[in-house]
């Protein structure tokens, strides 16, 4: 594809942005530009939630055992058993939100399991166990209920994140359900359980606001019909004590993209009354990047793609299946809209990611561990800006999973961890959180390119505004694997004083942080010397980008 001025660029583009990394302060071209970015600061589109950067760690293979716990008495550096690199990293992005212990594994699971002195757990089947041949530990099929709440509520207060619960619907009566949350919020003696949980050296109440209740439960989660399952929810949260807190359940959403499940859960939740909708706080959305077929087939396992063989009609295929999160926001808000006239639920996107074939993991035996390359950067940071952009509709996300699983932040064995291009894009737009939204209307011309002999095209530039204060952040994604864009920038209803440009590329797509070199991808931070209301930049081709302008 030749870009528009291409031509006449080619030679610009080398020093271009090379320079602006290494050596001197990013310039502000004056010339025209190929693609024009109109932020509008008077058109708020609403506070951005922190929780929109949350994570999911389920008990999945080395998501738990080796990524995050690591055992008090481990060589590994740790704080009461928990990883100390991966809390250091974590505080760095803000982590606002953490979900726990599952994903599918929370319709096996029993809390109580998990509680107690720790030599009297019980060693349980974990529910993944099937796809953990050795050499994975046995300690990813046989859960030995090590990190079991306590330590998960442990680790949310150390790296500064708030704990996520999701209930067990499949497998547990709903009495379990109640007695989790007493245990959790009951105060310091006035219950059994709280008197329990203080045995374990915790006085204090956890106060855990979020909860979901069951899973993907068109699947994993019971088999339910959506009229079934809603039946199941209203039963499940109705009279559930708070114990001073306010409780926040969470639907379990559609099987991909059914609006069918949508529809009908919240007909069969109104058809009790209206009011009953009060009683959720967020509608579950999964959304995952798997089908690389290009539309020959539906099957999951011989629909994925590798996650680091790939060609750039390979890279374009993970973001177009990637970028219909933002249809599936706009569609299913509509749908839940039709009974939930006010909007009072929101969307809760609790997995997201691209999900490849097995074969990249870094340790042997992880079971769905996948590499993130800088395709994986780009399709994260395309992923947080469609959510920035819909602050009014989502009130939580969780990237699946956080460590050691798919499109992971972070990869550790044993002593040996590494920040992957999606923990630093995270790290990136933590800038965002809690920043009022603001229209930014991108126009870019389309990327064209053969996909199987037929044409096709993918958006040129897009991303995202926030501002806070007088600070204001663009992030924004150039998704073409070959060629650099220089956008204008125009800024409406102010100037800018001084600014910086952080950008995250690599010369090579492929490129990737493992334990032997971990510093293949990073970002590098330069200043701008940014005056007055129009800006230019150059988005190096496949980037991740964040420009944070102040403003007089
Ligand atoms: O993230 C892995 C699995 O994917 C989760 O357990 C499940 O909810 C989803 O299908």
């Amino acid at each position: 594809m030749i870009r528009r001025r291409e031509f006449l660029r080619r030679a610009a583009a080398t020093a271009g942005f090379a320079l602006a990394c290494k050596s001197s302060p990013v310039a502000w071209a004056q010339s025209d530009s190929d693609a024009r970015v109109d932020v509008l600061l008077d058109e708020p589109l609403g506070t951005i939630s922190p929780n929109i950067y949350g994570h999911f760690t389920e008990n999945l293979s080395g998501v738990i055992y080796d990524g995050i716990w690591v055992g008090e008495n481990s060589k590994v550096p740790n704080v009461n058993g928990i990883r100390k690199e991966l809390i250091d990293q974590m505080r760095k992005i803000k982590p606002a939100i953490v979900r726990f212990p599952g994903g599918c594994f929370a319709d096996s699971y029993d809390w109580r399991d998990g509680i107690g002195p720790v030599d009297k757990r019980p060693r349980r089947t974990n529910f993944w166990s099937f796809g953990d041949p050795p050499p994975a530990p046995v300690t990813h099929r046989y859960d030995p209920n090590r990190f079991g709440t306590n330590e998960f509520v442990q680790f949310c207060q150390l790296i500064g994140g708030q704990p996520y619960l999701a209930a067990n619907l499949r497998s547990l009566p709903a009495e379990q359900f109640y007695r989790w949350v007493e245990y959790c919020n009951s105060p310091a003696g006035t219950t059994t359980l709280a008197d329990e949980r203080a045995a374990a050296g915790f006085k204090d109440p956890f106060n855990v606001r979020y909860w979901g209740v069951g899973n993907e439960s068109w699947g994993c989660g019971g088999n339910f019909t959506a009229q079934e399952y809603a039946v199941e929810y209203r039963r499940f949260t109705t009279w559930v004590p708070g114990y001073g807190n306010e409780l926040s359940f969470i639907a379990s959403g559609p099987d991909g993209d059914s609006r069918e499940w949508t529809r009908g859960f919240f007909e069969e939740i109104a058809r009790k009354g209206k009011e009953q909708i009060r009683g959720i706080y967020g509608w579950a959305l999964h959304h995952y990047a798997w089908n690389l077929s290009r539309g020959k087939t539906q099957d999951w396992n011989a629909g994925k793609g590798d996650a680091l063989k790939f060609d750039p009609v390979d890279w374009y295929e993970v973001l177009r299946e990637g970028d219909r999160m933002e249809s599936m926001i706009n569609a299913h808000w509509q749908i839940m809209g039709e009974t939930d006239t006010d909007h009072h639920v929101k969307l809760v996107v609790d997995e997201w990611g691209p999900w490849y074939r097995p074969g990249s993991e870094l340790t042997p035996g992880d079971q769905i561990e996948q590499l993130p390359t800088l395709r994986d950067a780009v399709f994260s940071g395309m992923t947080l800006d469609t959510f920035n952009r819909h602050p009014e509709k989502i009130g939580i996300a969780c990237c699946a999973q956080l460590i050691n699983c798919l499109n992971s932040l972070y990869l550790a064995h044993e002593d040996k961890f590494c920040v992957t291009p999606v923990g630093h894009v995270f790290q990136m737009y933590a800038s965002h959180q809690a920043a009022q939204s603001v229209r930014a209307e991108f126009s870019a011309p389309s990327i064209h390119y053969d996909r199987d002999g037929k044409p096709a095209s993918f958006w040129g530039l897009k991303g995202s505004a926030s501002l806070l204060e007088k600070n204001l952040v663009l992030t924004a994604v150039n998704p073409d694997v070959s060629h650099e864009l220089e956008a204008r920038i125009m800024i409406r209803g102010a100037q800018a004083k001084s600014g910086q440009a952080t950008v995250l590329t690599a010369s090579n797509i492929h490129a990737h942080n493992t334990f032997a070199q971990r510093e293949a991808v990073v970002p590098r931070t330069e200043k701008l010397e940014a005056r007055g209301p129009n800006l230019n930049f150059r988005f190096p081709a496949a980037s991740v980008v964040k420009l944070e302008v102040q403003l007089a």
